[in-house]
C-alpha cells in the first residue's frame, strides 16, 4: 500500500501539483528557493487542538499538555502550539529563553532533561512550574539550589520503566533500562530510594512521576506497560506518605505517515538498499484511541491502588509538527550508470538539512505530478560532497527532470532541530495557511555563516560586528545563492 498526499491533508491544484496550505509547492519552490522548509499551519494548528482535546475528553481528572521544544523549536512554530492551548516541555536554556521571550510565565513551563546545566537553576530561581529530575545527583543540586535561592520547586522524579516499545531499538527507547542514560532505575531499587529521599524534611516538594519511553510510538498499547509501572510507583510513593498529584506520561506518539526503521530493516538497507515498505495510514491509531487507552490505563491502576486521580501531564512533539512540515528540494542533475542505476542529485539532503532521513522512513513526492506512477528507480542524494548525503536510495518515482521539485514529507519533528550547515547557507522556512505564505525564517546568508568566526577577512580587522560582514556577504551571497 502506498502513501497519498491525502494522507497528510494536502490536495493537488487544477494543474494537479501538490499543494500545501492552498498553495502549489513548486511554486514556494520558485518564490523563496530551495532547499525549502513549507510549514502547513493549518495542519500544525488542528492536531495541537485534536490531541488537547483528545486527552482532555478521555481522562476524568485535569489534562495538561505541553509541547515538546526539542522537536522543533523554530520561534513561530512554537508559537501555533503555544496559541492552540499547549504550553511549553523544555530540555535546554535556549527553550526556556524562547519560552520566556514568546511571553509564557515560569509557573506554566515544564523543564526535564538529563543534565540541565544552567537551566536548572535558572527554572528554580524563576519558579518554574515543574520540574523533572532525573537522578540522585541532580536531586542532590536541586535540593542545595532551592536553598540558595529560598524557593520550593515542585519536582516530578522520572521513572526508567524499563520497557522498549514494539520495533524499536534499546538505543532509542528512552525507557529501556540497558539503552538509555534517563530517569531512576525501577529494577534496581533507586526510585524506592528516591522516594525515602523524600521522607525527610526537604525544600523540594514531591508532587508526582514522570516517564517517557520514546518517540514515533505507533501501537497505543506501548503505553500499557510503563503505566501500570509508573502506577506501582505511585503506590509505593504512596507507602511513603507521599501523593502523586501529577503523573506526566512524555510524548512519544508516533504519526500515520512516517516511522522509525527497525534495526534490521536498517542494517538491511544500508548494506544492499532494500528498502523498508511504507507505514500503513490505516492501522495507525487516531489520538482519541491514543487518549482512551491511557486514561483507562490510569483510571483503572489508581482504582486498583485506590490512589486518587493524578493530573495527567503530556508532552508531545512529533504528533503535533511532524505531518506539518514538508521539505521542498530541487532536482539539480540526473546522471545514469549503465548497468548499475540512476541518481538524482538534489541540493539538500539528510546531511545538510535533514538528519532523520537517516533512520526513518519518509515519502518523497514529486511536486509537479504527485500521484504520478512511479515507473522508474532512482537514487536521491544530495549536493554535498559526501556518501552521508543521501535521502533515498533505490526510490521508485515518477521519471525526474533537472529542474523538478520533490516533497519530502513529515519534515516537521526533529528535521530543523538537527540540521547542518555542511558547506551551505540554512533554508528559508515558510508557513503556508489559506493560500498565504509567511516567512519564519529567511535563509541564511553568508554572514549569517561566518558571524561567529571572528578571525577572517571580513571583518577587516576591525571589530567582529563591523559591517564589513554584511558587506561581503552581499557580494557573496550573491553567488552562492545562483550557485546552487
Ligand atoms: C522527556 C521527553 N518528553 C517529550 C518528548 C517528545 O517526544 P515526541 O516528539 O515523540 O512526542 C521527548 C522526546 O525525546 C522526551 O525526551
Amino acid at each position: 500500500m502506498s502513501l497519498r498526499i491525502e494522507n497528510w491533508g494536502f490536495s493537488t491544484g487544477r494543474d494537479g501539483s501538490l499543494q500545501v496550505g492552498g498553495l502549489s509547492a513548486v511554486e514556494l519552490a520558485r518564490r523563496f528557493g530551495t532547499p525549502l522548509h513549507v510549514v502547513d499551519e493549518a495542519g500544525l494548528r488542528g492536531r495541537a487542538r485534536s490531541i488537547r482535546r483528545a486527552f482532555q475528553a478521555a481522562y476524568p481528572g485535569r489534562v495538561s499538555v505541553h509541547y515538546a521544544l526539542k522537536c522543533n523549536s523554530v520561534p513561530a512554530v512554537v508559537q501555533m502550539a503555544l496559541t492552540e492551548g499547549l504550553r511549553p516541555e523544555v530540555t535546554t536554556l535556549y527553550e526556556w529563553t524562547l519560552s520566556e521571550h514568546l511571553g509564557v510565565s515560569p509557573p506554566e513551563i515544564i523543564v526535564n532533561g538529563p543534565h540541565k546545566g544552567a537551566l536548572l537553576s535558572r527554572a528554580i530561581e524563576a519558579r518554574a512550574g515543574l520540574v523533572v529530575i532525573d537522578g540522585f545527583q541532580e536531586l542532590v543540586r536541586a535540593e542545595e539550589l532551592a536553598a540558595g535561592h529560598g524557593r520550593s520547586p515542585r519536582v516530578l522524579l522520572r521513572v526508567n520503566p524499563d520497557c522498549v516499545p514494539r520495533g524499536m531499538n534499546q538505543s532509542t527507547a528512552t525507557g529501556s533500562r540497558r539503552g538509555s542514560v534517563f530517569g531512576f532505575d525501577l529494577s534496581s531499587g533507586e526510585i524506592e530510594q528516591a522516594l525515602a529521599w523524600f521522607t525527610q524534611p526537604r525544600r523540594l516538594k514531591f508532587v508526582g512521576l514522570h516517564c517517557h519511553i520514546g518517540t514515533g510510538i505507533r501501537d497505543r498499547r506501548d503505553y500499557v506497560k510503563p503505566l501500570r509501572r509508573l502506577l506501582n510507583c505511585a503506590a509505593s510513593a504512596q507507602r511513603y506518605g507521599l501523593s502523586v498529584g501529577v503523573l506526566d506520561i512524555g510524548g512519544g506518539f508516533g504519526v500515520p505517515t512516517s516511522r522509525e526503521l527497525t534495526t534490521l530493516e536498517f542494517l538491511r538497507y544500508q548494506a544492499t538498499g532494500h528498502l523498508p515498505s511504507p507505514p500503513r495510514p490505516d492501522r495507525f491509531p487516531s489520538h482519541d484511541q491514543f487518549a482512551r487507552t491511557v486514561a483507562e490505563t490510569i483510571v483503572r491502576g489508581c482504582q486498583h491502588h485506590r490512589l486518587p486521580l493524578p493530573t495527567l501531564v503530556l508532552e508531545p512533539g512529533r504528533s503535533v509538527v511532524s505531518q506539518a512540515g514538508v521539505l521542498l528540494v530541487t532536482v539539480g542533475a540526473i546522471k545514469s550508470r549503465p548497468g548499475v542505476g540512476t541518481w538524482a542529485i538534489a541540493d539538500g539532503a539528510a546531511g545538510t538539512v535533514a538528519f532523520p532521513l537517516f533512520y526513518e522512513y519518509h515519502e518523497v513526492f514529486l511536486c509537479r505530478d504527485p500521484h504520478g506512477e512511479r515507473r522508474c528507480c532512482y537514487t536521491l542524494v544530495g549536493a554535498a560532497c559526501h556518501s552521508a548525503d543521501w535521502i533515498y536510495r533505490r526510490k521508485r518515482m515518477p521519471r525526474l527532470r533537472v529542474g523538478d521539485v520533490l516533497a519530502i514529507c513529515d519534515a516537521g519533528a526533529y528535521f530543523t532541530v538537527q540540521e547542518c550547515n555542511f558547506g551551505f547557507p540554512r533554508p528559508a522556512i515558510v508557513a503556508a495557511r489559506d493560500a498565504n505564505a509567511r516567512v519564519l525564517r529567511r535563509r541564511q546568508t553568508f554572514a549569517d555563516m561566518v558571524r561567529l568566526d571572528a578571525d577572517g577577512p571580513w571583518h577587516d580587522n576591525r571589530p567582529a560586528t563591523a559591517s564589513r560582514a554584511e558587506e561581503v556577504s552581499e557580494e557573496i551571497s550573491e553567488e552562492v545563492s545562483h550557485a546552487y
